[in-house]
């Protein structure tokens, strides 16, 4: 099965060529995944094409108006659905993402349930935002990358775009890589070495030249649990650890004892 993107933007080509190189470039060249930027623009309803409008009450900036963004979300809504009654596909709405500083916080949860999509539409904001009577006819999401606020939605769009499609069978190498990074079990990862053995006198650590699997393996959740525990330890909370892995930590003095 692949996964379908389609990104409503006032600025497709920001969109298309961040995400058509390297590994997301190679999925879609493969069939696992297709990205289409949808330009708003393409659907202004007057004779110099504008999209934007002052906003009622007043205020600073403009405001991206209702019905282009509409004529936009019906034309790839209506491809969808072409698309699905071709290949006898699912029928269902298709979920519509709002990227916004004031949506839910974006998490490797999120970008797991999202992965499970077939299509999914990401509306890009900008100016001061979009008229919200169109916002609440078509966006099922609200999404905030994080707390601080850009320029636009294409950037937090694509990162979104980019974190779901490593999850797509067959996106990465290795079935097994996406599994055992970061956060997928809150836990960060652990430090990796490639040749040459020593560099600017730095040796490779001696277990991982070893060839003792099980050393390996002991050394690296090790080297996870102290990273995570210095780095996030707001994250070990949610981890799944042993007793004998707190009570390693505790006795580092890098987790509380409890009382
Ligand atoms: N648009 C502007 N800032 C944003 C953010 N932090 N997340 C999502 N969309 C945004």
């Amino acid at each position: 099965m692949s996964m379908h993107f389609h990104i409503l933007t006032l600025f497709p080509d920001m969109v298309e060529n961040g995400l058509h190189t390297s590994i997301l470039g190679r999925a879609t060249e493969k069939g696992l995944l297709s990205i289409e930027a949808v330009n708003i623009r393409d659907y202004a309803f007057n004779k110099h094409q504008s999209v934007d409008d002052y906003p009622y009450g007043g205020g600073a900036g403009m405001l991206m108006q209702a019905e282009p963004v509409y004529l936009a979300y019906q034309a790839v809504e209506n491809k969808i659905r072409e698309r699905k009654l071709r290949e006898d596909g699912q029928e269902g709405r298709t979920r519509v993402v709002y990227l916004s500083p004031q949506g839910a916080t974006f998490s490797q949860t999120m970008a797991e349930e999202l992965a499970r999509e077939e299509d999914l539409m990401l509306l890009c904001g900008h100016y001061e935002g979009i008229d919200e009577r169109v916002l609440e006819e078509i966006v099922t999401d609200y999404v905030s990358i994080g707390d601080y606020v850009l320029t636009g939605g294409e950037l937090p769009a694509m990162v979104m775009v980019d974190t779901i499609s490593r999850l797509v069978p067959g996106v990465l190498h290795n079935d097994v890589s996406a599994e055992f990074d970061s956060f997928q079990d809150n836990l960060l990862e652990y430090p990796q070495y490639s040749r040459p053995e020593i560099w600017h006198e730095k040796r490779v650590p001696e277990v991982l030249l070893s060839g003792h699997h099980a050393n390996i393996e002991k050394w690296r959740r090790e080297q996870s649990l102290l990273r995570t525990a210095k780095a996030r330890p707001d994250l070990l909370e949610k981890a799944e650890l042993s007793q004998k892995e707190i009570r390693w930590l505790q006795e580092k003095g890098l987790l509380p004892t409890m009382e």
